[in-house]
């Protein structure tokens, strides 16, 4: 979903003072073969979260080799029983492949229909861009999974911290009304995550 690039390569800069619409180049003089290796996504994540499961980001922030190449991809980890929780990629169509587990993966159209499949290894699923969706693992054991997307930074709406964590918090009017739920239970909500 990002635009072509319009050189080779441009490595992030991420410290540039200028501000624009992605990162400017580093120097083509300083760029060595290591700003095209990235090896954060060899470490498998401590997963004692209070989701079970973590994603760990390739993604121009981390990886600056990416900038202006439309691609990244993640390593999300899960301990049994994780969820990775119902989130959304506004710049991003994701794809995925299970490496380990067995994971039910599900997404929701913008027509509100449910589309799910449990997963094992080697099986792949694709999330359409900006459709809201989350991986579960429904396994014994942990599991691994990897994502791809075409963007260099896809981004990540996770509706429960969207919604219940956001600084500062949305009224309790607005999420009681919107859940039809009384205020004591959103309070018990917002509580979960530390708000
Ligand atoms: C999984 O959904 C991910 O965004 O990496
Ligand atoms: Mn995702």
């Amino acid at each position: 979903a990002d635009p072509d690039p319009l050189q080779d390569f441009c490595v992030a800069d991420l410290n540039a003072t200028i501000s624009l619409n992605g990162f400017p180049c580093k120097p083509a003089a300083l760029v060595t073969s290591d700003d095209f290796f990235f090896d954060g996504l060899s470490k498998e994540a401590n997963t004692t979260t209070i989701f079970g499961a973590v994603v760990s980001l390739g993604n121009v922030i981390t990886f600056p080799g990416l900038n202006t190449l439309g691609i990244s991809m993640n390593r999300v980890d899960f301990a049994p029983g994780g969820l990775n929780p119902p989130h959304s990629h506004p710049r991003a169509t994701e794809s995925g492949v299970v490496i380990e587990g067995k994971l039910l993966v599900g997404f929701i159209t913008t027509n509100n229909v449910f589309y799910s499949k449990v997963l094992s290894a080697g099986q792949m699923f694709v999330i359409p861009r900006g459709l809201v969706h989350f991986q579960l693992n429904v396994g014994k054991g942990k599991a691994l999974a990897f994502t791809a997307f075409n963007s260099h930074l896809p981004g990540a709406v996770v509706v429960p911290t969207t919604l219940f964590a956001s600084p500062p918090a949305i009224p309790n009017q607005v999420l009681a009304k919107a859940f039809q739920v009384d205020n004591d239970l959103i309070n018990t909500i917002k509580s979960k995550f530390g708000s």
